[in-house]
This record gives structure tokens, C-alpha cells and sequence, in this order.
């Protein structure tokens, strides 16, 4: 399939840390499509060759594995060509839209990999020079807005030019090998649908911990904070991948209703639940792999005596035939103690025991997501023979680690993405009812946190978080994963 990848932002931090090396991936791999032409645009004034150049210059920072040889960089570098644009200017999309209509291309790709503001007005210019055909597709990374309103408001724009399903709202949790193989335990496997509800289940947590600080994106971030950098996207996308039913087919408008489903259906707010089952945390200065880091607030580009939080936990329910009553607990935040993203499902234990075990001891199911990727089934076994009329057992584990099984096979988030933008496959990007829907449930938090004068509390980098998230949780009578 011919197709013509437009790179808005071109000689940026995304299009360089993320796309190109996925690009490239994908053509070492043989998976981009012949034929294809990668059109960066940005504002300085470079050829095609100089902008070649300046990518394989890039690419010499990269882990060897992964670095083009210089015969793989030629013919990489050939399908790269740049086209100088100043992105408020009509004109400008009149001369893009020239150099696309050379070819007309199957597959018109535009990526606005440029800052947020920018999303609209390059949407509506496009439209404007005509360049809103049924070939192309646009993606918009996130942040699509900061709230409920500005996100409607982008989507309203969005619907004005482009039909839904020419958007490919990216929420790159959804790319991972790791999160896609979630759907194929779940529905791929008739042994787990049986126990996936309430009757068997005690609880889930979903974690998702980062070791690194907020790096060079302090200012954007102090913006930002973790409930709308993680929670409203990754985390929520994640909840409900875990506790949607299964969709009528594997078709994108199925799983996406079936996703809807859950956003609608969890819990709403109140003042008190959220006092209650929501804890925000801000990193003090700690170590990480014995080395000190600063805090928060010592970070470049945050505001003096911010109160932006770098940590989020809470608890929540989906409120249906499957699942009422059930804790779902997310926990995600910057400087903890690993770098570690998992799911938890914690079953009940067994009615009536006849054995001893030690108190609480239940079937676990870990699915681990990043940086392991597999899945560990805990249960119950008898050791060595014993005497007693009331054996005791012990836990063991079944070990799945899908990095070794799958390894060379698999693909990164980023390629997988990209090529099913090229390919026009949505089934892994988010619907702008999805995305408000996520917005509406966590804005009253939001708003709740501005006239909270309480404002986050304090972790020290390194540890798991606050102790008032281990406290939460406790309340209901469980701990989390670490704390087992
Ligand atoms: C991004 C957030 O969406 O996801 C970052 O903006 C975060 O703050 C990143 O670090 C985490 O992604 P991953 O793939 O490293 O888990």
C-alpha cells in the first residue's frame, strides 16, 4: 500500500525519541509498507538531505541493536524528505498539499506531533486546502485538552473537518505487546471468563510506578500532574481492558463500546469518597539506586511551592451485574521505588478451608506489563509430607514470561501504532466519547483538589508513596502488591 506519513513537528522530541526509531524498526522488520514516503515538516530551513543528515546523526545515540547500519540508514533515509512549514500560514498547507497530491498516496498519514495548541488549527488547516479526503487519518498524541471542556471543545473542531474514524487518538499503553495480550488472556482463553466477576474476586490493583523524575518536562508537567498525565489515560484504559465483557467481535467500535461501558459505569464522586479513596503525593528529595535525587519542587521548571502531585492513589468501583462492590485500586506516580506496571487480581479465598494456610492466602493472577511481560498464576500447594490432621500449605507460582517466549517476534508500542495508522486499523486508539467520558469522571477530583488547601502529601523518591495509600487500602483489609 502506497502511503504518505506527514510528521507535523518533524524535528521535535517525540518525532525524534519515539517515531523515527519506531520507523525504522518497522522497515528493519519488513512491516512498513513499500512505497511510502515519511514527510517531516517543521519551521527551520532544511533539505531533504540535511534533514537526513540530522537523523542519522540522531540515530548515532541509540542502542546498538537498534541503530541502522549505514547500508539500512540509505534506504531508510531515501523515504524521508522535509518540507519547511510555518503552520499558521494557509499557503503552507497549500504547498503540502501540492507535494501530496503528486502521488495520492493510499494512505495519507498526518502526525501532529507538535505542542497541543497547535492540534486544532493544524486540523482546520488541513481541511482548508482539502486535505481532509477518506484517505487521510490524523493522530493527536496526548495531552487532547486539560479538562472535560477543553477536550469536548478539541473534539467538536475535530468532528467540524474529519469523521471519527479518520482519528487515531493515541494512548500508547494501548500498543504494548503486554497490554494487547490482556485482551488475548482474557478473551482468547475460556478458563479465566468463568472466574471474572465479583463472586470470585476479591479485588484489583493496577500499578503503574516510574522511577524517573519529571526529567526535562518540569514545566509541562507542573501543568500536568499525575491524575491527568496517567490516570485519566493510561491507568483508565488499562481498568478497562481489565473489567470490560467481552466485546461482540474484535472489530474497533465493539471493543470501544465495550470500553464506554466500563468509563459509564464507574462510581461517581462525592466530596466524602473523594477525601476518602483518593491520596495525592508530591516526591521530596530521596535516593534512587542509592544515588540522591531532588524533590519536586527542586525540579526544572516547576513553580516555587507547587502543588502539582507526582503521585495518584485511589479506589474505585464499576458499578455493574459483574462487578458491583468490587475495590478496583490504581496507584501510579514518579520517583518510586522501581519501575514496575502490573495488574493484580486478588480472588476470595475458599469457603471453607480444610486446610491451614496463613491468614488471607488466595489465589493471585499477576499480569506483569512493563518492565517484565508475563503473567504469574499464585496458588496453593502441599509441600513436603506432613503428619498433622490439618496440613498447612504453602504458595507456589506459574511463571509465564512472555519476553522469553515471544522475544525477537515482538514489536514496540510505537511501531505497532504507527503502522496501524498507516493500515487504518482504530481498534487500538481511544473515541472521543471514551476520552470525555474518562475526563468526566476524574474532573470533580480535579476540582476538588483546587479548593483542597491540604494539597499533596509528601514521599520521599524512592519509596512506594505516601503512607496514607498504603492506609487506604488497608481500610478495606488488603495491602498492595509490594506489601504481600
Ligand atoms: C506518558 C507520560 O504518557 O507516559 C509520561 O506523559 C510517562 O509522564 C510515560 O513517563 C510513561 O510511559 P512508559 O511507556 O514509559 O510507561
Amino acid at each position: 500500500m502506497s502511503f504518505d506519513l506527514v510528521l507535523f513537528g518533524g524535528t521535535g522530541d517525540l518525532a525524534w525519541r519515539k517515531l523515527m526509531p519506531a520507523l525504522f524498526q518497522a522497515f528493519r522488520h519488513g512491516t512498513l509498507p513499500e512505497g511510502g514516503r515519511i514527510i517531516a515538516v517543521a519551521r527551520d530551513e532544511l533539505s531533504h538531505e540535511q534533514y537526513r543528515s540530522l537523523i542519522q546523526s540522531r540515530f548515532e545515540g541509540v542502542d546498538l541493536a537498534k541503530r541502522p547500519t549505514p547500508d539500512e540508514f540509505e534506504r531508510f533515509g531515501a523515504l524521508l524528505h522535509y518540507l519547511r512549514m510555518d503552520l499558521s500560514q494557509t499557503q503552507d498547507y497549500a504547498r503540502l498539499a501540492a507535494m501530496l497530491h503528486e502521488r495520492n498516496a493510499e494512505s495519507v498519514v498526518m502526525y501532529v506531533a507538535t505542542a497541543p495548541s497547535l492540534f486544532t488549527n493544524v486540523c482546520e488547516q488541513i481541511a482548508a486546502v482539502g486535505l481532509n479526503g477518506p484517505h487521510t487519518r490524523v493522530v493527536l498524541e496526548k495531552p487532547l485538552g486539560h479538562d472535560l471542556r477543553s477536550n469536548q471543545a478539541i473534539n467538536d473542531t475535530l468532528r467540524r473537518v474529519l469523521k471519527e474514524e479518520q482519528v487515531f487518538r493515541i494512548d500508547h499503553y494501548l500498543g504494548k505487546p503486554s497490554v494487547q495480550n490482556l485482551l488475548a488472556m482474557r478473551f482468547g482463553n475460556a478458563l479465566f471468563e468463568p472466574l471474572w466477576r465479583r463472586e470470585t474476586i476479591a479485588n484489583i490493583q493496577i500499578t503503574i510506578a516510574e522511577e524517573l523524575g519529571v526529567e526535562t518536562r518540569g514545566a509541562f508537567y507542573d501543568q500536568t500532574g499525575a491524575l491527568r498525565d496517567m490516570v485519566q489515560n493510561h491507568a483508565l484504559q488499562l481498568l478497562c481492558a481489565i473489567g470490560m465483557e467481552p466485546p461482540i467481535n474484535a472489530s474497533a467500535n465493539a471493543i470501544r463500546d465495550e470500553k464506554l461501558k466500563v468509563l459509564q459505569s464507574l462510581k461517581p464522586w462525592s466530596t466524602e469518597t473523594i477525601g476518602q479513596h483518593v491520596i495525592r503525593g508530591q516526591y521530596v528529595a530521596g535516593k534512587t539506586h542509592g544515588a540522591s535525587v531532588p524533590g519536586y519542587l527542586q525540579e526544572k521548571g516547576v513553580a516555587p511551592g507547587s502543588t502539582t502531585e507526582t503521585f495518584v492513589a485511589l479506589r474505585t468501583e464499576i458499578s455493574n451485574w459483574r462487578w458491583a462492590g468490587v475495590p478496583f485500586y490504581i496507584r501510579t506516580g514518579k520517583r518510586l521505588a522501581g519501575r514496575d506496571a502490573h495488574i493484580v487480581v486478588n480472588f476470595r479465598p475458599v469457603p471453607h478451608p480444610i486446610f491451614r494456610t496463613s491468614a488471607g492466602a488466595a489465589n493471585r493472577l499477576v499480569i506483569n506489563l512493563q518492565p517484565k511481560d508475563g503473567l504469574e498464576l499464585h496458588l496453593m500447594a502441599q509441600g513436603a509430607a506432613q503428619q498433622q490432621v490439618e496440613p498447612a500449605l504453602s504458595q507456589v507460582s506459574l511463571n509465564l514470561d512472555f519476553d522469553q517466549r515471544f522475544g525477537t517476534e515482538r514489536v514496540g508500542a510505537y511501531e505497532r501504532l504507527l503502522l496501524d495508522v498507516i493500515a487504518g486499523r482504530l481498534n487500538l486508539f481511544v473515541r472521543s466519547d471514551e476520552q470525555e467520558e474518562a475526563w468526566r469522571w476524574v474532573e470533580p477530583i480535579l476540582q476538588h483538589w483546587r479548593n483542597d488547601a491540604l494539597g499533596p502529601r509528601p514521599y520521599t523518591a524512592g519509596s512506594w508513596g505516601p503512607s496514607a495509600a498504603s492506609a487506604m487500602i488497608a481500610r478495606d483489609g488488603y495491602c498492595w502488591s509490594e506489601e504481600v
